[in-house]
C-alpha cells in the first residue's frame, strides 16, 4: 500500500521540538510506522493540492533580462575547480605506505575521541543533509525561466546551478568519509537514511516560482553557513583541530553561497519591489521547510525532529538562529526602507518586518513550557542504538 494513501491523523510533537523550526514530518503524509495512526484518505476531504506555476508566465522575461546581469554579478562568486579544496586535503593519504595511512587514521580517531555521541548525531544529520545534493539540484531545476532546459544549458542560471552542486557536492564527500575513518558511527545506516532521503526528495513550498526559490536558498545557505560554523566551533572546543578545519571550511562555502543567491534577490527586490516582497512574505509565512525535512532510517518516524531537537539542545541550529537569519536578511535586503511597494507589497513588507520578535516571543515561551517537562530519551540508529536526551 502506499504511503500517500495514508493521512496522518496524530503525531505528537517531541517536547524539544520548537514550533518556531518547523518539522514538516509532524505536518506530512509519511511512510508507515507503528507509532503513527492513519486513517485512509478516502474518509476525509483531499489535502489541498499544493500550488505550481505561481509565478505569472511572463515574468520568465525578468529572469531573462537578468541573465548579462547574472553572469557579471553571480558566476563570479563561484570558484574555479583548480582554486576550490577537494575532500583529500583533509584525509588521512591513502597511497602513502600503508603503516603511515594507518597512523594518520589512528591519529583522527584520537582527535575525535573527546567528541560526545551528540556532536555525532548532528554532524551525521548534517552529512547526511549535504549529502541529498541530487535533490537540491532537482528542486532547483523545478523553478521556471531558470532551470537547466538540456542539461548543458550555456544560460548563467543553468551554468549557476549545475556549478553550486559541483562545489557542494564536496561537503558530503568529505564528512561521510571523515565519519567513515572515524569509526564512531553506524555507517550502514547512515547510507540507508541517505538513500530513504534522496528517495523522498522534499517540498519546501515554492511553486516552480524562482521568486519563491531564491528567497529560499538565500535563507537555507545561511542556516548551513551557521550551522557548519557551529560544529566548527565545538569540534574545536572538543580537542579536534582537524574537524573543525573541515566544518568551518564548508561554512565558509556556504557564505559564499549565501551571498550569491541573497545577490539574486537583491536584484529581484530592485526590479520587481512588490513581486520580490510578496514572495519573501509569502515563504516565511509558510515557515522555511528544512530541506532534510522527509530524513528517516526505516525505524524512526520522527528521525528529523529528533535530530533537530539534538541540534537545538547543542546550539548548533535552534529557533533563535531561525529569527536571526530572518533579521539578517531583512537588514541586508533593506526591507524596512523598501519603496516602489503596491498596497499589496506594503502589508506583504508589514508583516515580514514584524516576525522576528513574534517568533522570539513565541518561541521563549515554548522553551519555558519545554523546561517543565523532562526531556524524553531517543535512540538513535546512527550511533548503534545508542539514547540521547532530546
Ligand atoms: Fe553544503
Ligand atoms: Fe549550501
Amino acid at each position: 500500500m502506499q504511503a500517500s494513501q495514508f493521512l496522518v491523523t496524530s503525531t505528537k510533537p517531541p517536547a524539544a521540538c520548537s514550533p518556531l523550526v518547523p518539522n514538516p514530518a509532524h505536518h506530512r503524509l509519511t511512510a508507515a510506522s507503528s507509532t503513527v495512526r492513519f486513517r485512509q484518505i478516502s474518509a476525509v476531504a483531499a489535502p489541498p493540492k499544493p500550488k505550481t506555476h505561481s509565478m505569472p508566465p511572463e515574468k520568465v522575461e525578468v529572469f531573462k533580462s537578468l541573465e548579462t546581469w547574472a553572469t557579471q554579478n553571480v558566476l563570479p562568486l563561484l570558484k574555479p575547480v583548480e582554486k576550490c579544496w577537494q575532500p583529500q586535503d583533509f584525509l588521512p593519504d591513502p597511497t602513502l605506505p600503508f603503516s603511515d595511512f594507518t597512523d594518520q587514521v589512528r591519529a583522527l580517531r584520537e582527535r575525535t575521541a573527546g567528541l560526545p555521541d551528540d556532536y555525532f548525531v548532528v554532524l551525521v544529520g548534517d552529512m547526511i543533509t549535504e549529502d541529498a545534493i541530487p535533490t537540491y539540484q532537482t528542486m532547483i531545476n523545478t523553478l521556471d525561466g531558470v532551470r537547466d532546459e538540456t542539461g548543458a544549458s550555456s544560460s548563467p542560471w543553468a551554468i549557476w546551478n549545475r556549478s553550486w552542486t559541483a562545489e557542494e557536492n564536496r561537503h558530503g564527500d568529505l564528512l561521510r568519509s571523515f565519519l567513515y575513518l572515524s569509526g564512531r558511527v553506524d555507517m550502514l545506516m547512515i547510507e540507508k537514511t541517505v538513500q530513504y532521503l534522496i528517495s523522498a526528495g522534499m517540498d519546501p513550498g515554492t511553486e516552480n516560482n524562482p521568486y519563491l526559490g531564491f528567497v529560499y536558498t538565500s535563507f537555507q545557505e545561511r542556516a548551513t553557513f551557521i550551522s557548519h560554523g557551529n560544529t566548527a566551533r565545538l569540534s574545536k572546543e572538543g580537542g579536534d583541530p582537524v574537524l573543525a578545519r573541515i566544518c568551518g571550511t564548508i561554512a565558509s562555502d556556504e557564505k559564499r553561497h549565501e551571498n550569491a543567491y541573497a545577490r539574486i534577490v537583491e536584484k529581484l527586490l530592485e526590479v520587481d519591489p512588490t513581486g520580490a516582497m510578496i514572495a519573501i512574505a509569502d515563504l516565511m509565512n509558510k515557515k522555511i521547510t528544512m530541506p532534510a525535512h522527509l530524513m528517516y532510517d526505516g525505524h524512526d518516524p520522527r528521525l528529523f525532529a529528533h535530530f533537530a531537537a539534538v541540534a537545538q539542545r547543542l546550539g548548533v541550529y535552534t529557533a533563535h538562529d531561525y529569527a536571526d537569519i530572518l533579521e539578517f536578511l531583512i537588514g541586508r535586503w533593506g526591507l524596512e526602507k523598501l519603496e516602489g511597494l503596491t498596497g499589496e507589497g506594503r502589508r506583504a513588507q508589514e508583516f515580514v518586518c514584524g516576525l522576528a520578535p513574534r517568533i522570539r516571543r513565541l518561541q521563549e515561551l515554548a522553551d519555558q513550557r519545554a523546561k517543565k517537562l523532562k526531556p524524553p530519551l531517543v535512540k538513535f540508529s546512527w550511533i548503534f542504538n545508542r539514547e540521547l536526551s532530546l
